[in-house]
């Protein structure tokens, strides 16, 4: 496959390839995996995908979630449609978080395709968490490696949680579902290691990460809150601008993603799915 790089920190646009197209050849599929753990983060152009075709080209690279708390494209459930209507305020994924990390087994990957977009903004930030890792002070490294990190969804969403209203079938592009059923929290490496490169990884996120193992919170916070700003700063992070049409994916275990919300009045459509992983070590 032919690239380019990406303006920022990482990642790679990939050249004339036709996903729809690539879906049943299984080269294709071993090439793609190897290029997204080169990479981190993979975009292609112009590319034209409905949900089952996107669900095609995510089982390139494994088995797919269906999402718990989000409500999926109907008929398709490893898709859901991510949504922010003209006439709402609040968008979805707007904190950095890394999919699903308050799973026992998080996200491998995701793919998020561009149905509409908006005019100006509606872009995605990107962070590079193995740069993130190697670009701590020895200090900080030796501080925090062995420790273990709490991940939860409850305060998202849970019961009284930051998307209630949308499961309670507020008028939101993206809707959610199973609030009742919102588990407590998992534990997870603060420092994993990649399961395919072996690399070191800051694993750790505003939306999801909320305590450290055996640490007070009065300790623990504003440890995170380092760790955190650090991991999302300008040095590892791409930010990546989205036309109908562009198909991302990224490695779950090695970035998070954050969605910017500055496009009052326009609309913007995404379709994603996500694939399985396993167990952080
Ligand atoms: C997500 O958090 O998966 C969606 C990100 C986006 O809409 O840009």
């Amino acid at each position: 496959m032919q690239t380019q790089p990406l303006d920022g920190a990482f990642g790679a646009q990939v050249l004339n390839v036709n996903l729809s197209e690539a879906v049943d050849d299984e080269a294709f599929a071993k090439e793609l995996r190897a290029l997204l753990l080169q990479e981190r983060l993979l975009v292609f152009r112009d590319q034209q995908l409905d949900a089952r075709t996107l669900r095609d080209v995510g089982r390139c690279l494994g088995s797919l979630d269906v999402h718990p708390f989000i409500e999926p494209v109907e008929g398709v459930p490893e898709v859901v449609a991510i949504v922010k209507e003209a006439d709402e305020r609040q968008n979805f994924g707007g904190a950095w978080h890394s999919e699903v990390s308050f799973y026992e087994e998080p996200a491998m990957g995701t793919m998020l395709y561009a149905v509409e977009t908006p005019e100006d903004g509606g872009d995605t930030l990107l962070a590079d968490a193995v740069r993130a890792w190697e670009a701590l002070p020895a200090e900080t490294r030796k501080r925090i490696d062995g420790l273990r990190a709490l991940h939860s969804a409850e305060h998202v969403y849970g019961v009284g949680g930051f998307y209630q209203d949308r499961a309670q079938g507020a008028a939101s592009g993206t809707k959610t579902r199973g609030m009742d059923a919102v588990q407590g929290r998992v534990s997870h490496p603060l420092v994993r290691t990649h399961p395919e490169t072996g690399e070191k990884i800051l694993y750790v996120n505003l939306a999801f990460t909320v305590g450290i193992e055996g640490m007070p919170d009065e300790e623990a916070r504003p440890l995170l809150n380092e760790l955190i700003q650090h991991a999302t700063s300008k040095p590892f992070v791409t930010r990546l601008q989205w036309q109908p049409g562009t198909l991302a994916m990224w490695d779950n275990r090695s970035t998070q993603h954050c969605a910017l919300n500055d496009y009052r009045g326009q609309r913007r459509e995404m379709l994603r799915v996500v694939i399985e992983g396993d167990r952080p070590v």
